[in-house]
């Protein structure tokens, strides 16, 4: 048997853990061998041990191969945002894309988000200046803007897609956004074979609802690709879809895009494929690509058969759907 991967898994708060118990299923049904070693974080965490992401978390993080992350409740930012950082993870991937036999508002949605993952308004460097008057700071640099371009110009390469299109708002935020364009019209010109396209985000907003087939790749600054990336996600039947990816040079992390879910938690009620999206994006991360197939085309049929949670029409649980994907997987 060859050596197993070695995943740190961090379920978090609320249905974080239970989309993640569903997505491991589905991992250990793919044959392909993993050893999961369990580590704590998040608003449990914190109420037990008085801190969100414990030294030995992180560490299990970084001595993983990957790390599997459900969500954390309000802790988020301590300890995903943290993560991301000390993970160095440039890339925050987020694919949205319709499942036939989903009811949703355009069947035929196929959009990726690259999302700028280091920086942005998204730093949190926030100050108080005086009572009543509060600053935040948005920082743009050539490196991390070059480098997502770079990434978001190769996705599109490697998985055949024409277009990518840069979300800015550079008419306001002249010198960030500024620089942000800038940098893309740069890559872009490395690509000769992308079509390469720039959209206000206000404007590319509302094109993503009355006419989101225009979009392909999306090459975003960080806090627009976190609210576009939720707008994608209405277009396809909700949150409970989208999956996302953390990459850098030498780390990655997969989390669902959508948060602890308090309204529906601990009823079984929460939609997995969102977590089954991250572990077959893990495994295609490992180069397992028959593995990754078989889960996809296993969910596709499942969700298509109305073998679903109640989001997407159907009746089942979390684990009951889980293991209506499992009686599809070949092998
Ligand atoms: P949310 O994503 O948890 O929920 C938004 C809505 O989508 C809710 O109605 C929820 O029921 C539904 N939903 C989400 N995932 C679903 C699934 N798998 N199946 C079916 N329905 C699903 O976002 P919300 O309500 O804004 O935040 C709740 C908590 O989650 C907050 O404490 C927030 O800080 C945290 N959060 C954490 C994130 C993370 O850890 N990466 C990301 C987003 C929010
Ligand atoms: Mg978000």
């Amino acid at each position: 048997m060859s050596t197993p991967y070695q995943i740190a898994v961090i379920p978090g708060d609320g249905i974080g853990v239970e989309v993640v118990e569903a997505a491991l299923t589905i991992l250990d049904a793919t044959g392909v061998s993993f050893e999961f070693n369990h580590y704590e974080a998040g608003d449990d965490c914190k109420a037990k041990h008085g801190v969100a992401l414990p030294d030995e978390t992180l560490k299990g993080a970084t001595d993983a191969q990957a790390v599997f992350f459900g969500a954390a409740g309000d802790t988020a930012a301590e300890v995903i945002l943290r993560m991301r950082k000390e993970l160095d993870t440039f890339v925050n991937l987020r694919p949205s894309k319709a499942f036939q036999g989903a009811e949703c508002l355009y069947p035929k949605t196929n959009i990726v988000i690259v999302r700028e993952n280091t920086e942005g308004i998204y730093m949190g460097l926030e100050k108080e200046i005086n009572p009543g008057e509060m600053h935040a700071t948005r920082v743009i640099t050539e490196a991390a803007s070059t480098r997502i371009a770079k990434y978001a110009f190769e996705y599109a390469t490697q998985n055949e897609y024409d277009t990518v299109t840069a979300i800015h708002k550079s008419n306001v935020m002249r010198l960030t956004d500024g620089l942000f364009l800038k940098c893309s019209r740069t890559v872009a010109k490395d690509y000769p074979n992308i079509n390469y396209e720039e959209q206000l985000v206000d404007s590319a907003a509302t094109l993503m609802v009355m006419d989101p087939y225009r979009f392909q790749v999306l090459l975003t600054p960080n806090l627009f690709g976190d609210i576009l990336s939720d707008l994608a996600a209405g277009l396809i039947g909700g949150l409970g879809l989208c999956p996302s990816a953390n990459l850098g040079d030498k780390y990655a992390l997969f989390e669902p895009v959508h948060g602890t879910a308090p309204d529906i938690a601990g009823k079984g009620l929460a939609n997995p494929t969102a977590a089954i999206l991250c572990a077959s994006m893990m495994l295609r991360h490992f180069g397992e690509l028959d593995a990754a197939k078989n889960v996809e085309s296993s969910l596709e049929t499942a969700i298509a058969n109305k073998q679903s949670t109640a989001d997407l029409g159907g009746s089942l649980s979390t684990m009951d759907m889980a293991q209506a994907i499992i009686n599809h997987m070949k092998g």
